[in-house]
């Protein structure tokens, strides 16, 4: 199986790829780190052990990851809004109370991907702060994980923060510029895709006794579908989260395209991702050049990846 550590800040769509991940032979989970965007860093953590514990898995580490931007920042926002003050949608679960490994996130990665060269991928389904720590921590790493699947970015559709920038880009747009330009194997799932993969209200309803955790999924989505019934007006959600687990499994749902990808640091455009479609060979565009080639996906068969995560 696929040593898998998941970079979280639960977060329903990220609950969603968590339980599922934990129900597919495919994948090892070796750790889940957390970090801030749906919740604070320490929500996150806390929130992870429950998930942990919730799919009967006290034994996989949670390491707790930064609170702040590479820039310093204090998280500037915090999505309360869409998943909820707890992250649960409001439903306010009873939290397990193991404690988060010793540690940081990106000890966690560059230790592990020490101990399994070429094996570990990481899911990044949040700020990419961790993951550009942990290339910081150790300038080897590019070589020892097996690749990053990165949930982020808006390359031909709006964005979700404003009409520039998706979410876990925006958190954190410089660690995104390390991420994509040290990575030689990086795949990146956006908004491009995750917007033709929506979980209808039914699909969610219809989760409730079908398998272990499927009321507990049913319940924490409800609040995130009145989002989505609010600001986007239909009776569905976007899977954001587990359609990047799903490009872990099963990449061939997936359209991929490769070219550089950089990402605005500030301004009005902050957080939004830019890919060289490869088309010409530029003069003087310093700093896109020498830029590994990062995998975009652009097209999906949307569907059928709704309905590999519904199955898991
Ligand atoms: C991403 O932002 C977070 O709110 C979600 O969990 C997802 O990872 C979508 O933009
Ligand atoms: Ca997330």
């Amino acid at each position: 199986p696929i040593k898998l550590i998941i970079d979280t800040d639960p977060g329903v769509d990220d609950s969603m790829a968590i339980l599922a991940a934990f129900n597919s032979p495919e994948v090892e989970i070796v750790g889940l780190t957390s970090i801030y965007g749906n919740v604070p860093t320490s929500m996150a953590t806390r929130n992870a052990i429950t998930l942990c514990a919730l799919a009967g898995r006290v034994d996989v580490p949670v390491v707790e990851g930064s609170h702040k931007s590479l820039r310093g920042a204090a998280k500037e926002r915090i999505a309360d809004f869409v998943h909820g003050s707890d992250g649960f949608g409001n439903t306010n679960p009873q939290l397990a109370e193991g404690e988060p490994a010793p540690g940081s996130a990106a000890e966690f990665i560059v230790q592990q991907a020490s101990k399994h060269p070429g094996e570990v991928v990481v899911l990044a389904l949040a700020a990419l702060t961790n993951v550009a720590l942990a290339l910081h921590l150790d300038p080897t790493l590019p070589e020892k994980l097996n690749r990053v699947v990165v949930l982020g970015g808006a390359f031909q559709v709006n964005g979700n923060v404003n009409p520039a920038a998706e979410a876990n880009i925006f958190g954190d747009p410089d660690a995104a510029n390390v991420v994509f330009s040290k990575l030689p194997n990086c795949w990146v799932v956006g908004l491009d895709v995750t917007h033709q993969c929506l979980m209808t209200t039914e699909q969610i309803n219809g989760m409730a006794g079908r398998g272990a955790h499927g009321t507990f999924l049913r319940d924490i989505t409800q609040f995130y579908l009145d989002y989505h019934r609010g600001v986007y007006g239909m009776e569905a959600v976007y899977m954001h989260d587990a359609t990047a687990l799903a490009a872990v499994v099963r990449p061939d749902l997936f359209e991929w395209h490769a070219g550089a990808v950089l990402v605005v640091a500030d301004g009005p455009a902050k957080g939004r991702t830019i890919r060289d479609e490869g088309k010409k060979r530029w003069v003087g565009a310093n700093e896109w050049q020498g830029l590994p080639a990062v995998k975009v996906a652009l097209g999906v068969r949307g569907s059928e990846v709704v309905e590999w995560v519904l199955d898991r």
